[in-house]
């Protein structure tokens, strides 16, 4: 070998050497430059973390504070209202003395107006009292199948006047653990909102099954049906969606949110099932079991 290539190898592997060095400079820079873009993003994450928290537990203290507002307001125009509806009805009924037809007619108009307010009254002091985790409920043995069918009953008459048929399929259930007054309330809301948004000569299909540990209710519908953007918002507050009352009824939006919170409080959840024009379908399971008073 001779003197020139001796020395072209000796300077290649110091190139080496030298870029093998480099690379590990490099990748050190790199590997610090990575732990400080790390530790610049963990603070971030930090920051944003307890940003979040500190907003969301300031939406819980507003949304108490709403509540609280709410349920005073409510409280307090219950019992007026309570007194005007029945001043109506005693006026209405000639308790009071005889009253003209024409009179009669503003009296039945300003019954049917305090009715209405009340029930608006009542369906936010529920709600009040459900998001503030005061609901308290009276827990007894019950026959959900009874249930059904005293509440079909009253519904009966409403469901006459729209000309909807209403079709029960109850089955023979083991009694249950309930508040029968706020399951009652969840069937009237459920039946309620298939008579309301359904057409003149449609039919209604009320069941009751046992399924595996749980009891099942399911009110079917011909009406409108739902649109996914519907589903979405179906059980949250003062939500109106696309369905309109066909006979004129009032429509506030709490129905469901009520409905939802009482089923859930009774370990239950509620479901539903509906495309635009093919009808809708509500139903809510409550467990046999572990529902505690
Ligand atoms: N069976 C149904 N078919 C089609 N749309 C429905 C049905 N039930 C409810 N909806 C839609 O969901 C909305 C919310 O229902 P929800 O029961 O909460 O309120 P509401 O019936 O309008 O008023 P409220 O129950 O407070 O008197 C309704 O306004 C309606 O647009
Ligand atoms: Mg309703």
């Amino acid at each position: 070998m001779t003197s020139e290539c001796k020395l072209q190898d000796y300077l290649s592997v110091g190139r080496d050497h030298e870029s093998r060095s480099a690379d590990m400079m490099v990748s050190i820079l790199e590997f610090r430059a990575k732990e400080k873009d790390r530790e610049v993003h963990n603070r971030l994450l930090k920051e944003l973390v307890f940003r979040y928290s500190a907003a969301e537990r300031e939406l819980m203290e507003l949304n108490q504070l709403k509540n609280k507002f709410l349920g005073i307001a409510a409280h307090d125009l219950r019992n007026p209202l309570v007194s005007i509806r029945g001043f109506a009805e005693l006026l209405l009924n000639g308790d009071l003395g005889p009253v003209e037809d024409d009179q009669k007619e503003f009296l039945a108009l300003i019954h049917s107006a305090s009715q209405d307010m009340l029930r608006l009254v009542n369906d936010l002091l529920d709600v009040s009292v459900i998001e503030s985790g005061r609901l308290s409920m009276q827990i007894q043995e019950a026959d959900l199948k009874s249930l059904l069918e005293n509440r079909l009953k009253i519904i009966q008459v409403t469901a006459d006047a729209k000309n909807i048929a209403i079709r029960a399929s109850l089955d023979p259930v083991p009694s249950c653990r309930i508040d029968t007054n706020r399951i009652g309330q969840v069937v009237d809301n459920l039946i309620g909102n298939a008579l309301k948004f359904s057409p003149a000569g449609s039919e209604i299909t009320v069941g009751l099954q046992e399924v595996g540990g749980r009891l099942r209710v399911s009110v079917a519908d011909q009406g409108p049906g739902l649109t996914p953007e519907d589903q979405a918002k179906l059980f949250g507050d003062f939500q109106r969606l696309s369905a309109q009352p066909t006979g004129g009824e009032k429509s506030t939006g709490l129905g469901l949110a009520i409905v939802k919170k009482i089923v859930e409080a009774h370990g239950g959840r509620v479901e539903v099932q509906g495309e635009p024009g093919r009808g809708s379908t509500f139903s809510f399971e409550i467990p046999l079991e572990n529902v505690h008073a």
